[in-house]
Parts: structure tokens; C-alpha cells; sequence
């Protein structure tokens, strides 16, 4: 079963190679002369932040690179503990050093009963599951010792545990959502497996732990992007791990990063049948209505994640007619936004336009895909912030004051 996932991947790479390959190859990398000349759009389009050897994403030619390794390999070969270890100490693992980092994740995970207790105590479900999180990971804050030690070393082994707890902090926010009784960790499996074992009270079948494995090594790290941007100006004040993670986890919350999954499914749902796809789309264009799942800051061509999505998408949807019909309506909507703007504006499917095809098709709740996300985004995010300290400067950009000079102040009685 898991070589057919692989087949699968290496077809898509293989597409992924022959529709970029009259796309200039673009120098990987070159050494940064401080100060970059450079021109920056509105939301900083353009301007270069730090120098990192983290991971490397080509827009023109498809390209999601972690320290050297292409995404189509490591979805194909990896798994999650082992992208982890490689995005935080920069190589892949010898097999003892992944026993270790896999033995230190396992103990990690295991909630103290401090923290157990803590988690369990907080209003949960009442809100977005990702608010639900953002807290539950400052709570897990106030309850390390070490939180405050902004040292590398201190930070790196927070690092290290948040990877380990997010999955568990998850399956708790998506059991109590509904009343159900929340589960401890079981470090003997896979932390893909615990985690969906722990979202829905049963063991995974291993199809469902090697998906949500390929899903957590592909959501792992994306330049900087908005919440791992946010992740790095926090800890840049030298704050720390956990605060650096809240925000990051607060960025990725919105419908125009990390929430766009939900989004999709919610889109696909309105449209309701592969047969309203054209009306919904020709709508949609006419409302100005960005189509949740499509477009990218960076990717002009196919985002190299969707390759891999769509395939396993297509794969689970077999299982349930209901998802079988949600997967026809997206490579409906896919072909009609591609042959318009797909030729104007070189938008093309993003990361979340079929994750979360995937994600329904295991049963999982449409609101908890975000937290999902962070579960994988956590290792880049950290990894980076890492990196960053190791060289740490204060982020501090300027807003142009475009207001007017001198205004006189008027006494509030004599305001019109
Ligand atoms: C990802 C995203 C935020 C990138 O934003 P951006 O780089 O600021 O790009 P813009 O929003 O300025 O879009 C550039 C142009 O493409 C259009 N466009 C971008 N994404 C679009 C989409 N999903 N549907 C329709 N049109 C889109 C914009 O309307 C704009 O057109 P204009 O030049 O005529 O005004 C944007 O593409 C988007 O909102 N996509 C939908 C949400 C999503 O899937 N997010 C997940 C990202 S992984």
C-alpha cells in the first residue's frame, strides 16, 4: 500500500520536472553583501530578510528545497521525525542519531500530568480550535522551567519538545471540541500515526499514518512566509520559544495563510456538484472573489506540494463517495481557474487545495486542518528562529509616514 503512495509521488515529480524544465535554472544560492539593494512591495513583496540555508523555494520551476533535499524525495523516502531533525541540525540523521531524536520526541510527548492537567483545564471549543492551540501552547510556557533561558542550546531542546506536544495538544483540542474523552500520547508510534490516532480514537491504518506523514513532511517549512516571518520578529527581541510559536500559530490562523484548507473544503461544499463548478466559477470571477487554494506570493508555476496533494487526494477520495464528489469538483474548478488564470496571472493550485480533500477523506474535521498544519509548520518555524538566533539581530523595518507634518492640536471643546 505505501508503494503505491510512492509510485504516486514519483509520478508527480516527474510531471513536475517535464512541465518546468524551459524555466531558467536560477543560482541556488549566493553569498548576501549586506546591505541588499532591493525593491519591496506592499507586504514587504521583495525585500530580503536574512540569509538561511533552511529551505529554498523556486517560484518559476516548482521548487520546495529543505537544506539541499527536493520535497518530491523527501515525501517519497522521508519521514516526519527524520525532516524534523534535518530542518533543525541541518543533515539527515545517521540511524542513531534519529533512534535518539525519535526516543527524545516519543518522552516528550507524554504530557507531564502538570500539563496535562493545565491543557485539559482550559475553556476549549469554545472558539476556532486554532485560537484553542495558540493558548494551550502558552499554557505548556508558563509550565517550563527552561522558558525564559533564550541560550541557543535551551531553545533548541523547546524546539524539541513543542514538535513533540503539538500533536497531542491537537488531539486534545479536536476530542473535547465534541465532548470526546482526550487521549495521552503513544510514543511507540510514528508521531503522523499518534496523531491521527489521537484526532480520532483509533488506530490509524497504516495508508492513513503514511499520508498524514507525507502531509506533515510537506507542510514543514516554506521560506519566509507570513507565520514563520512572525515566529522569527518575535524571538528577535530576544523573547522566547513559546511566545515566538504563539504568534507563529496566530499568523497561520488566517484564510489567507494557513486557514485556506478550511476554506477550500468549505468552497467545495458550497459548490455541491462537479456540474456547478462553471456557474459557481463564472460568479465568483464576476464578485472579484479569490478562489480559496489558488495563488501564490512566490510559485508562478504548480506548487510542487499540490503535485504530490493531488494524487493522494485522488487515491483516498475512492473511499467515500461523498469525498469522491468533492475531489471531481476540485479538478473541475482546478481546469477552469488554470485555463483563465492560469495563462493571465500564472495562478495555479496552492498547498491547500488539496490537503484538505485528504484530510476529509480520514474523517477529520474540517476546522481542525489548520492545526494540522502548525503540527508540521512547528519544526520550521523553530528551525529558523534558531537560526536566526544564532546571529540574532532586532527586526526593525519602517512604516512611511505618508500623514500630514504638523497638525494644530484643538482643544476637544472647540472640534467640529
Ligand atoms: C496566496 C495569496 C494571499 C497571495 O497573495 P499576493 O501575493 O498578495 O497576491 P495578490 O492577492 O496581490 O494577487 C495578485 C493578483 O492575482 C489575483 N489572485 C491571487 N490569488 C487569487 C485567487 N486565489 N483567486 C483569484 N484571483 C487571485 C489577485 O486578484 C490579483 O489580481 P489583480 O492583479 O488583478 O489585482 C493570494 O493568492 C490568495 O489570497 N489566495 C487565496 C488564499 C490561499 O489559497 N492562501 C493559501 C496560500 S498557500
Amino acid at each position: 500500500m505505501t508503494d503505491q503512495i510512492k509510485e504516486l509521488i514519483k509520478a508527480a515529480k516527474e510531471r513536475a520536472v517535464k512541465e518546468t524544465d524551459s524555466e531558467p535554472e536560477p543560482a541556488l544560492t549566493s553569498a548576501v553583501d549586506w546591505p541588499v539593494d532591493c525593491k519591496v512591495g506592499l507586504g514587504l513583496e521583495g525585500a530580503v530578510a536574512c540569509e538561511t540555508t533552511i529551505g529554498y523555494v523556486n517560484g518559476s520551476k516548482g521548487w520546495l528545497i529543505y537544506r539541499g533535499l527536493d520535497c518530491f524525495e523527501l515525501s517519497e523516502f522521508s519521514t516526519f521525525e527524520e525532516t524534523s531533525y534535518l530542518l533543525i541540525f541541518g543533515k539527515l540523521p545517521t540511524q542513531k542519531e534519529l533512534d535518539e531524536f525519535k526516543a527524545k520526541l516519543g518522552k516528550y510527548r507524554v504530557l507531564t500530568q502538570e500539563e496535562w492537567d493545565a491543557v485539559n483545564a482550559l475553556p476549549l471549543g469554545k472558539g476556532h480550535p486554532m485560537s484553542d492551540l495558540r493558548s494551550a501552547v502558552s499554557v505548556l510556557g508558563l509550565l517550563d522551567p527552561t522558558s525564559e533561558d533564550t541560550s541557543v542550546e535551551a531553545e533548541t531542546e523547546v524546539a524539541i519538545k513543542l514538535i513533540a506536544k503539538l500533536p497531542v495538544i491537537t488531539g486534545i483540542v479536536a476530542r473535547t471540541r465534541h465532548g470526546e474523552k482526550p487521549l495521552q500520547a503513544n510514543p511507540d508510534l510514528s508521531l503522523a500515526a499518534d496523531l491521527v490516532r489521537m484526532m480520532s480514537g483509533n488506530e490509524p491504518t497504516e495508508e492513513d499514518a503514511r499520508v498524514m506523514d507525507v502531509c506533515l513532511i510537506l507542510h514543514a517549512d516554506h521560506g519566509m512566509n507570513a507565520s514563520t516571518f512572525t515566529s522569527m520578529v518575535v524571538n528577535s527581541s530576544l523573547s522566547d520559544m513559546y511566545s515566538s510559536i504563539v504568534a507563529g500559530i496566530g499568523s497561520l490562523k488566517g484564510p489567507l495563510h494557513g486557514g485556506a484548507n478550511e476554506a477550500v473544503l468549505k468552497t467545495l461544499e458550497e459548490i455541491g456538484s462537479p456540474d456547478n463548478v462553471d456557474a459557481w466559477y463564472k460568479k465568483a470571477r464576476e464578485q472579484k472573489r479569490k478562489v480559496m487554494g489558488f495563488g501564490h506570493r512566490v510559485y508562478k508555476a504548480y506548487d510542487p506540494r499540490a503535485r504530490v496533494l493531488h494524487p493522494l487526494a485522488e487515491l483516498l477520495s475512492k473511499r467515500d463517495p461523498k469525498i469522491q464528489s468533492l475531489y471531481e469538483i476540485a479538478v473541475k474548478l482546478e481546469s477552469a481557474v488554470i485555463s483563465e488564470l492560469g495563462k493571465e496571472k500564472k495562478i495555479f493550485p496552492n498547498v491547500d487545495f488539496y490537503s484538505g480533500i485528504v484530510y476529509a477523506a480520514m474523517k477529520i474535521e474540517t476546522e481542525m486542518f489548520t492545526p494540522i498544519f502548525a503540527v508540521s509548520r512547528v519544526a520550521g518555524w523553530t528551525a529558523r528562529v534558531l537560526e536566526y538566533l544564532k546571529k540574532n539581530r532586532i527586526f526593525r523595518p519602517r512604516g512611511i509616514y505618508v500623514g500630514p507634518a504638523r497638525e494644530e492640536y484643538v482643544p476637544i471643546d472647540k472640534r467640529g
